[in-house]
């Protein structure tokens, strides 16, 4: 049965890789994608922004005019990042034409460093020359590997009471060759990739919703305007979701691995449960949309954050196979250590950025996920091309990522405040 499995998901692989292939083609081609509309003067956290997919898709978010904080474990690591968004934003904003005021503006709250951003031009400026005015970047520490640091991470965006749009849960890992164990006590792979991001949606979606309902209440102006924008979680999974093991004898132990650990299996689970989980929070959404049309419908008012085509909604991402670090380390550890100085080579040199796509491709894939209409991308699997992708037999089970979502809640030991339910 094993050798099956494992034959599947070559074949899977090399599928992958030949629709990776396709897609590298056609970006080098000059592919046309119609740029990302509705992201300007948003607000988007992006996990592991500093590096990779989490970058490029954050210097994405800029150009369209979002603001974006990066929230990663390394201060040092992020604002390095962001003063490299900070500039690019800027020559961007100098090449078309708008009026630029100085360099993008790169804030950070944790350290209190601020660099400028955007245009003096304004909006319309920036729009007459056909590019959106480049938003503002900020870092903000999170640790994934620290429970508690998610929950300093969300008390400290709810202090601040800003309003989220767009939360993207793009930070990982993958294969470390040896067990490795989070400041929880549990798996790494699971906790980095999962668990922290599952507490990290809670926290913040229940935070948004309590705003929307104190704007309700209030019934003040400018909150009716917050209540009308409605949230978007992105989970960043993978095709090797396909290798995820969540069966009833396997579950419990999933989040610890203390009776083995294969770090492509505790990879494939920590993506499988990423997957539910973006699907069940979606499943959620969509039933808060329905009973709020039906209670406006029946009260008469407005529910602006109601209806399939306005609601809140979270997707599932696979971003391609992306030449990022992640991506280098693990095509590099599948060959034996004594050829590692041959392979290593090649891997670095001509496998990976030849033959996987450059991660701002692959933020063209995120950011359609965070832009395509609710009907589109509601609860799915978001994949390579970008367009809505296959997913497992096991991902598409409701009863499943009911099972894996209490399991989350239990983990994190959320309250009914904290947990959407
Ligand atoms: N690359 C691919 O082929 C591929 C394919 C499918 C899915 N994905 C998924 O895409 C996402 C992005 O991966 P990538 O390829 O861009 O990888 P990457 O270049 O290695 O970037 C990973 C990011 O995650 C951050 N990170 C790791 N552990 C963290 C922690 N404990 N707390 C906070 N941040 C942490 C890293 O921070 P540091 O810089 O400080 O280490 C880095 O910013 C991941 O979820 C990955 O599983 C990637």
């Amino acid at each position: 049965m094993r050798l099956l499995t494992d034959i599947y998901l070559n074949l899977l692989g090399m599928g992958e890789l030949l629709e990776n292939a396709g897609a590298v083609l056609q970006d080098r081609l000059g592919r046309k994608r119609p740029a990302p509309r509705g992201l300007q003067g948003k607000t988007a956290i992006v996990t592991g922004g500093n590096a990779g997919v989490g970058y490029a898709t954050a210097e994405a978010l800029l150009a369209a005019g979002s603001d974006v904080v990066l929230a990663c474990r390394s201060l040092e690591r992020a604002q390095d990042a962001a003063a490299l968004l900070a500039a690019a934003a800027a020559a961007r904003a100098a090449r078309s034409g708008a009026q630029a005021g100085g360099p993008a503006r790169a804030s950070s709250p944790a350290a209190g460093a601020t660099h400028g951003a955007g245009s003096s031009g304004g909006p319309a400026a920036a729009e007459e020359a056909g590019a959106a005015p480049p938003g503002k970047v900020e870092v903000e520490l999170l640790d994934l590997a620290s429970l508690d640091s998610v929950r300093r991470f969300a008390a400290r965006w709810e202090a601040s009471g800003r309003r989220l749009d767009l939360l993207v849960l793009n930070a990982g890992i993958m294969c470390p060759p040896d067990r490795l164990e989070s400041a929880d006590g549990l798996e790494l792979q699971f906790q980095s990739n999962f668990l922290a991001h599952f507490e990290l949606a809670n926290r913040l979606v229940r935070h948004a919703q309590r705003q929307r309902r104190r704007a309700q209440q209030g019934g003040r102006a400018q909150q009716g305007q917050q209540q009308a924008r409605p949230l978007r979680v992105l989970w960043l999974t993978s095709m090797t979701h396909w290798g995820g093991d969540l069966s009833p004898g396997e579950l419990a132990d999933v989040p610890y691995c203390r009776q083995r650990y294969i770090p492509f299996q505790a990879y494939a689970n920590s993506k499988l449960c990423t997957l539910l989980a973006a699907k069940h929070l979606d499943r959620l959404f969509a039933r808060d949309a329905a009973q709020q049309a039906g209670g406006a419908a029946g009260s008469g008012a407005t529910a602006t954050v109601s209806g399939q085509q306005g609601r809140d909604m979270s997707v599932a991402v696979h971003p391609g196979l992306v030449d990022t670090f992640l991506a280098r380390n693990y095509f590099k550890g599948t060959a034996p250590r004594v050829l590692r100085p041959l392979t290593d080579p090649f891997f670095e040199r001509f496998f990976c950025p030849r033959l996987l796509r450059s991660p701002e491709a692959a933020a063209q894939t995120v950011l359609y996920a965070a832009t395509a209409p609710a009907q589109e991308v509601g609860g799915a699997y978001v994949g390579t091309a970008p367009r809505v992708g296959h997913h497992s037999r096991a991902a598409g089970d409701p009863a499943l990522a009911a099972r894996v979502w209490e399991l989350g809640a239990h983990l994190c030991q959320l309250g009914e405040e904290d947990l959407v339910a």
